[in-house]
């Protein structure tokens, strides 16, 4: 039997930890019924094994536009609502699987190899301006927010003129103190500007990620130009403020955390299994990974009804003791590849390999051009965003 105990919470007590609520529930109810903040209730399972099972379990759809699909908010947008087609994200098969593997060739790592240069020097140029600039710096703005926006960007084919654009709309999208109306407002905005560019690409023929997909659909027929518009608009709203995200958090810890700093600049080769870690640490989509039960399904003796709304807390997956020796502990040499962060089965994160490699880029090159970079306010000025669907920080005061 399962009481309703819980209330899910979205806010947590340390910044690097899961909330202890859900803490509890991984010791005690893996399980659980729980109550939403805004009312409604949906499953959550906690622990890092039934998370697997349910992400590989065809008996769950992950489209979030079913009525019973877990909402943070109360007026949290409707897929059916949008001005966009069904994304990848919202698909099961045998709609998912050609539509991700249509794409999946741009982010091979092959492809990624190739993007290195170009993301080293864009890494390289917005330090050179950093340093240029007055001090305390934000880090946020200088460096985490435009690194990965604009490499996005760039393998989309969207003007760099257009990135302010992109990221008020795209921010204003994931503010969980957003109303209704402004978050349907910056989609239907980016809707309509992602329409203008796709018409333009179908005239030019384009060598970007845009450009090569609009030649693929017309080898084999149509352009099917909505779909086009969805693909745009999935790839620059989760390339984006995902990784700035990391960027900012990793960069605060790494500061906080001499020791492994320190391993890291002796051994750069460690900065690999450092951004697992991280990435581990924070997981920062912690409620990005939203199901509903299509029938009954049982797990671990607790039968979770036909219907149900069920939320993956990958935050203390990434801390199961049953997988994560010592879990609460960061360390850098842990090589904790098999985390929950980037999801898992079929819908797991298409731009892993892209965020990994601008994770590593960043943080090689920061510490090492930066070897004085240090906090330029208290600690405990810092502001994390509670309050946004990817967990985050709204500035980062640097100096050195
Ligand atoms: C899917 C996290 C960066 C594109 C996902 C999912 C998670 C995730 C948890 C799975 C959602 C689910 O199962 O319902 C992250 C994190 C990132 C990141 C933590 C950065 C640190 C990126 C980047 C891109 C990207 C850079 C692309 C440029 C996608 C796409 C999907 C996805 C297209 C949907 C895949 C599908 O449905 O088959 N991401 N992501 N992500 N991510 Fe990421």
């Amino acid at each position: 039997t399962t009481e309703s105990a819980a209330t899910l919470q979205t806010t947590r007590g340390c910044p690097f930890a899961p909330p202890e609520q859900h803490l509890r529930l991984l010791r005690e109810q893996p399980v659980a019924k729980v109550t939403l903040p805004a009312g409604g209730d949906a499953w959550v399972a906690a622990r890092y094994e039934d998370i697997r099972t349910i992400l590989t379990d065809p008996r769950f759809t992950a489209d979030r536009g079913h009525p019973n699909a877990p909402r943070l908010t109360e007026d949290a947008m409707d897929p059916a609502s949008s001005p966009l087609p069904k994304l990848m994200l919202n698909m099961d098969p045998p709609e998912h699987g050609p539509a991700r593997r249509a794409v999946i060739s741009e982010f091979t790592v092959r492809r990624m190899a190739a993007l290195r240069p170009r993301i080293q020097q864009i890494v390289d140029e917005h330090l050179d301006a950093m340093i240029d600039g007055p001090r305390p710096a934000d880090l946020v703005r200088d460096l985490a927010l435009p690194v990965p926006s604009l490499v996005i960007c760039e393998m989309l084919g969207v003007p760099y003129a257009d990135h302010d654009f992109f990221q008020v709309h795209s921010a204003q999208l994931l503010n969980r103190a957003a109303t209704e109306q402004e978050r349907q407002h910056a989609v239907m905005e980016l809707a309509i500007y992602l329409d203008k560019l796709i018409t333009a690409k179908e005239q030019e023929h384009a060598d970007d990620l845009l450009g090569r997909q609009i030649a693929k659909q017309r080898e084999n027929g149509e352009v099917d130009h909505p779909a086009l518009i969805g693909l745009a608009f999935l790839l620059l709203i989760a390339g984006h403020e995902t990784t700035a995200n990391m960027i900012s958090l990793g960069t605060y810890l790494l500061l906080q955390e001499p020791e492994a700093l320190e391993a890291l600049r002796a051994d750069p080769d460690k900065t690999v299994n450092a951004v697992e870690e991280l990435l581990r640490y924070f997981t920062i989509a912690e409620f990005a990974m939203a199901r509903v039960a299509l029938e009954d399904v049982e797990l671990g003796g607790t039968v979770i009804p036909a219907g149900s709304g069920v939320l993956m807390l990958a935050n203390t997956g990434n801390r199961d003791p049953e997988v994560f020796e010592d879990a609460e502990r960061f360390d850098i040499d842990r090589g904790a590849r098999n985390h929950l962060t980037f999801g898992y089965g079929a819908h797991q994160c298409l731009g892993q390999n892209l965020a990994r490699m601008e994770l590593e880029i960043v943080f090689g090159t920061l510490f090492r051009r930066l070897p004085e970079l240090r906090l330029a306010v208290p600690a405990d000025q810092l502001s994390f965003k509670d309050q946004a669907a990817v967990y985050g920080m709204h500035e980062l005061p640097v100096t050195w």
